[in-house]
Formats: structure tokens, sequence, C-alpha cells
């Protein structure tokens, strides 16, 4: 049998909260968090973090290959999240305008903002080697994740 979409994300969310419970530093937290859902969700060839410094986004924990290091808000996938503080999900990255190759196996993409006390402090990214990898249960899962993580540190 296998476990659905949503199932997968219950699971996460309840290890997750294990994984970071009494622990309330961010980089610290958002290191084990990019390690969980590589390892747990299927078809990612990257995953992990970018914090906004300085009115540009600068590479955090992550999994997979490494990474360019800054990116202008508005700038590529992750940029156009930051700017609209809203997750942003692209099923075929060739097509997205402005899209910022760090690793050419990624065909699909999704953005999730993180928010703290209404202030953007940075983006969760995923990159898939699948095309359309990622939906609308990715979208909602993923949201609940990041807030489980930005509910565990220290504003
Ligand atoms: N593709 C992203 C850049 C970050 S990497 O995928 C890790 C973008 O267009 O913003």
């Amino acid at each position: 049998m296998t476990t659905s979409k949503r199932d997968l994300y219950e699971q996460l969310a309840s290890q997750l909260s294990s994984l970071l419970a009494g622990e309330r530093d961010l980089i610290a937290n958002a290191a084990n968090f990019s390690a969980l859902i590589f390892q747990s969700l299927p078809g990612l060839n990257w995953a992990g973090f970018y914090f906004v410094k300085d009115d540009e986004l600068v590479l955090g924990p992550f999994q997979g290959r490494p990474a360019c290091v800054r990116i202008r808000v508005g700038q590529g996938v992750c940029g156009a999240g930051a700017a609209k503080c809203e997750t942003v999900i692209v099923p075929n990255v060739h097509e997205f305008p402005g899209h910022i190759t760090c690793d050419s196996a990624s065909n699909s993409e999704i953005v999730i903002p993180l928010m703290k006390d209404s202030r953007l402090i940075g983006v969760l990214d995923l990159d898939s080697p699948v095309l359309s990898r990622f939906d609308q249960e990715d979208a909602a899962g993923l949201e609940q994740l990041v807030r489980i993580l930005l509910s565990s540190v220290t504003s």
C-alpha cells in the first residue's frame, strides 16, 4: 500500500516537531529540516534555505549540490517567492523567465516564503528533476512544515 502525499506530510510534520523539540537555533533547525525532507520526500535533487540579509537572499542550510550564494529579491524563482511573499510552484523551470540554474538536473521547483511576525526572513526552496513534481498538496504540506520550523525558533 502506498502512502498518500497528505499522509506523508502528516508523518513529516510529526517527525519534524520531535526533531526540533528543545532547540531554538534557526540555523540548526533549518539544517535538520532540510536533511529530513531531502531524505523523506521522493524525487528531490535539492532542498534548502535562503535567508534575507541586506535586501538579498543568502544561501543557508541545504542538501544537494553546491548552489548560488546570493539572489536578489525579484530574481529567479526564489526571488519571485520572496518579492510576493507567496508560495511559487514552477512546473517547468526552463519556461520560467529569469530562472537561476544551480543544478542542471532541476526541471521543476517550489519556493515557500518564511514569514516571522509578518516579516519575510527567507525562503524554503525545493528542486526536482521531475517535471510538474510539486502541486497544491505539496504547497500545503510544506507551508505546515515551515510553520513548525518558525514556531520552534526564537524571534
Ligand atoms: N533555481 C533557483 C535558484 C536556487 S537553486 O535552485 C538552489 C531560482 O531560480 O531562484
